[in-house]
């Protein structure tokens, strides 16, 4: 059955390309990106000194979108080394990631903040990708879906309907990124099934039917129609498997965007 949702391909460079990489890496998608069948939005988050060039490289593509990968949560002030949703709407970011698994692992990023940062970002125009997901731990416990229940009520907490329509949900489980080993089609369906029920119980029918949720975790051209299978998953995150165009290129493909 057609959701009605746009299906989304998410690029995560992560800290990785020079300037001249990355104006290369997107001239050359928006050159393959023409040539592809089918309705998907491609979100290309990169370093934050990219992208004014990143989005100068985008511009003449409307399938591209630009995106971050972090904000503060402050509009503005005294915070060394801090970039604001202001500045990253003014360099022509409109998306930002919030919340990704090696921010909470390595710089103390906590569910609270991922609310905060949400917000400041809603205000500026720009959508955040929040990435929600279980660690390994807690799925061997059997607390996937408690940990989803979770992070969606208090990331989201005190939103609005229609802000809730205009954020990505990215479910990533911990132990699936960068190793190697996503999540099976079912495992990623369950999980993202529950998501968008948790959002239809605290906000509405209608945002639930219309927030992506979109998959991330060792995504590449060889799994990503498995993963796409799924009636809840809306779109995949690619982190390692994007940093070759080519590999990405293949990967949106094969996203299938007629399902
Ligand atoms: P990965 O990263 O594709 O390398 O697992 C995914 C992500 O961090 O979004």
């Amino acid at each position: 059955m057609d959701s009605g949702r746009k299906v989304i391909v998410q690029s995560n460079w992560k800290m990785h390309k020079t300037h001249a990489e990355a104006v290369a890496w997107i001239e050359a998608l928006g050159r393959a990106a023409g040539a592809i069948p089918g309705e998907r939005e491609l979100i290309v988050c990169v370093p934050f000194v990219h992208l004014r060039a990143a989005a100068l490289a985008a511009a003449p593509h409307p399938v591209l979108s630009i995106g971050a990968q972090n904000v503060h949560w402050a509009p503005a002030g005294a915070f060394t080394g801090e970039i604001s949703a202001a500045m990253l709407a003014d360099a022509g970011a409109r998306y930002c990631v919030v919340g990704h698994s090696e921010r909470r692992e390595h710089f103390g990023e906590t569910d609270e903040r991922v609310n905060r940062k949400i917000r400041i970002l809603l205000t500026h125009g720009i959508r955040p990708i929040v990435c929600i997901g279980e660690s390994l731990a807690q799925r061997e416990k059997g607390l996937t879906l408690q940990q989803v229940k979770r992070q969606v009520a208090v990331c989201f907490e005190g939103l609005m309907s229609a802000e809730m329509e205009r954020t990505v949900v990215l479910y990533e489980p911990v132990w699936s990124i960068g190793t190697g080993i996503s999540a099976t089609a079912p495992q990623a369906q369950e999980a993202h099934r529950f998501a968008r029920e948790a959002i239809a119980a605290t906000y509405s029918a209608d945002a639930a039917r219309a927030v992506r949720i979109i998959y991330g975790g060792s995504v590449k051209a060889r799994n990503v129609s498995a993963i796409m299978a799924g009636e809840d998953i809306d779109g995949v995150g690619v982190g390692s498997g994007s940093l070759d165009v080519g590999e990405f290129v293949e990967i949106v493909k094969r996203s299938c965007p007629n399902r």
